[in-house]
């Protein structure tokens, strides 16, 4: 059998042979973008380094990123979606371009001493054209070359072969897609991904990144023509071994096997699967090292959307009440070596799996009580279990496992329009596309630096960044303290940072190895990932240093551009974790 280990060392390898620096993967939570919920993909936190920024790792780089996605949570429970996945990515910086890039796939696809795959079996998918772009006609005639014939190539429209990250602005270009028959016998002669769809598996993404999405919906040309490809580890696997579904590879079988030993009723295979997949994903989003629980808040909400639902399909099947943090403790057993932050945030992962469940089973009891207080003739309206649903969080699924009759057409007229003005919410919020490297986003950076400084000096060296949020309106900083700030300590942070404004200190970076990063005293999150070499922002000069960070940027040049700097507010964020809103004026 291949391993999801063995496959991700043989990507490292093989592009490790091809001059690719390889580089740590990021948290799932990602770090001063307020404008996504996850990392969705490897490209994610390398955003900037395609809009022009210089990565230390140099242009060809290759890693292993841990990703969630939650646009595809409806189809979870087939074969082969994932909430919680990991996409294996290659990229080139300004270096080799389509023709190397399909090159290097298709020998490590079907190169004996790589993956060997047969190529009757894989057929791939070119960007058809439109206003936008021009239809792919090279990147098919590369894959003829290589040795991929013309009936197993298909082009199509934007919908399948562009990519771009989640937030509506940024790096993106035409794709070419590769999959692999998974249909019944042969591919016949003639079918490729457009013609019969569900018989093939995308298994990697080469996105051939040319173009800036702005704001106005305008693609520009970026400067350089880049590369960015996603490989999902899982399903490579699963086609690997010829196992009809992600669920019989290694990292996610004795997940699911765990569920069926303690389900009763072992028939309802998609329940066993959905709860399989929303426990790993959970997990992962708790064991970051940025990592966030379940509350009604962002990605809590959606770690207690998975969790709820975890627990309701885990009645549902007639798994015991420990059933979750059962599959937590083996989620975190069988990840850790890979991600060992998992280990860290062990006891943090249980306990927050033992008190929303705790809290669901709460709800679902008080529901049941109200069910029974709405019912008239054995049914209840669409407003009370639309009420029931957003007042207590009862689901509609637990209403009718009462057997109570509920009015659904009214019921779903509900939901459609509450769920229109959340989106309506929520598309405003992430409006800002990826993230913002604007003027006032990239002063709001610099601020940030100089707030943790004086944060230090007037509380202490115990004050460490829990948490960053940027955008053009503010700045957010999380950070460790016990107690609310005094009067007088705000004020002299106030004032503290003030001064630095006014000292006009020049900022300057460096490239550095972690390890003379600690050496030089940088700040950062040494528990979490970096590549070998990072970036360290230094603010001031000489006997006059007020603050050394690593950080991705951007910032100003001189502390000077920035401003007025004013507390807005500063509140509790969590136990023992204390946050501040700022402005520039
Ligand atoms: N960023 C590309 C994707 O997610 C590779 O498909």
């Amino acid at each position: 059998m291949i391993t999801t280990k063995k496959l991700r060392q043989k990507y490292l390898d093989f592009f490790k042979s091809k001059d690719h620096t390889i580089i740590d993967g990021a948290c799932l939570i990602p770090e001063n973008d307020p404008t996504v919920l996850f990392t969705t993909a490897g490209i994610h936190p390398l955003v900037p380094y395609f809009m022009g920024e210089k990565h230390p790792g140099g242009n060809r780089l290759v890693n292993y990123q841990k990703c969630i996605r939650t646009g595809d949570i409806d189809d979870v429970g087939d074969d082969s979606h994932l909430t919680s996945f990991e996409m294996l990515g290659n990229w080139s910086l300004g270096d080799y371009f389509k023709e190397e890039s399909i090159k290097y796939s298709f020998e490590f696809l079907t190169g004996k001493e790589w993956l060997n795959l047969d190529i009757n079996k894989l057929a791939v998918t070119v960007f058809a054209g439109d206003e936008d772009a021009p239809k792919d006609d090279e990147a098919a005639k590369l894959w003829q070359e290589v040795g991929i014939p013309t009936n197993r190539i298909a082009y199509l429209g934007k919908k399948d072969n562009w990519w771009g990250p989640p937030g509506i602005t940024g790096p993106c270009g035409p794709d070419t897609e590769i999959f692999y028959w998974v249909g019944e016998g042969e591919p016949s002669e003639t079918s490729t991904p457009g013609t019969e769809p569900d018989n093939w598996l995308e298994i990697w993404n080469n996105v051939f990144i040319l173009y800036n999405k702005t704001a106005e919906g305008k693609f520009e040309e970026l400067a350089n023509k880049n590369v960015d490809t996603g490989m999902g580890l899982e399903r490579t696997v699963q086609i690997l071994n010829g196992f009809d579904s992600v669920y019989q590879i290694d990292s996610i079988k004795p997940i699911y096997d765990k569920v069926l030993e303690m389900a009763t009723d072992k028939d309802i295979i998609k329940a066993i699967r959905i709860i399989t997949d929303h426990i790993r994903a959970a997990c992962f989003i708790m064991g970051d090292d940025m990592g966030v629980g379940p509350s009604n808040l962002d990605q809590g909400y959606v770690v207690r959307r998975l969790i709820r639902s975890a627990i309701r399909r885990s009645r549902e099947v007639g798994a015991n009440d420990e059933c979750i943090t059962v599959l937590g403790k083996l989620i975190i057993d069988n990840n850790k070596d890979i991600y060992p932050e998992l280990e860290r945030n062990q006891q943090k992962i249980i306990s927050e799996l033992k008190v929303e469940e705790e809290k669901f089973l709460k709800v679902l009891d008080k529901g049941e009580v109200k069910v029974k207080e709405f019912i008239a003739d054995g049914k209840i309206s669409g407003e009370e279990a639309f009420q029931l649903y957003t007042s207590y969080g009862f689901p509609i699924e637990e209403i009718q496992r009462l057997g109570v009759e509920v009015d659904m057409e009214d019921f779903n007229q509900r939901i459609k329009s509450h769920q229109d003005l959340s989106r309506q919410g929520a598309e405003q919020k992430f409006a800002g596309g990826l993230a913002d490297h604007g003027e006032m986003a990239t002063k709001y950076h610099t601020t940030t630096h100089l707030l943790q400084a004086a944060l230090r000096k007037v509380l202490g060296d115990h004050i460490a960044q829990k948490g960053s949020n940027i955008t053009a309106e503010r700045l957010r900083f999380d950070f460790s303290h016990p107690d609310k700030l005094r009067d007088d300590q705000r004020e002299q942070v106030e004032t503290l940072v003030n001064d630095y404004i006014r000292m006009d200190l020049p900022i300057t970076c460096e490239e550095l190895s972690v390890e003379e990063a600690k050496n030089t005293g940088a700040l950062g999150l040494f528990n979490q990932k970096y590549g070998d070499k990072v970036k360290v922002y230094t603010i001031g000069e000489g006997n006059n240093i007020i603050s050394r960070e690593i950080c991705g940027g951007p910032h100003v040049k001189k502390t000077g551009e920035l401003g007025q700097f004013k507390i807005k507010k500063e509140q509790a964020s969590s136990a023992g974790v204390r946050r501040i809103k700022a402005v520039l004026e």
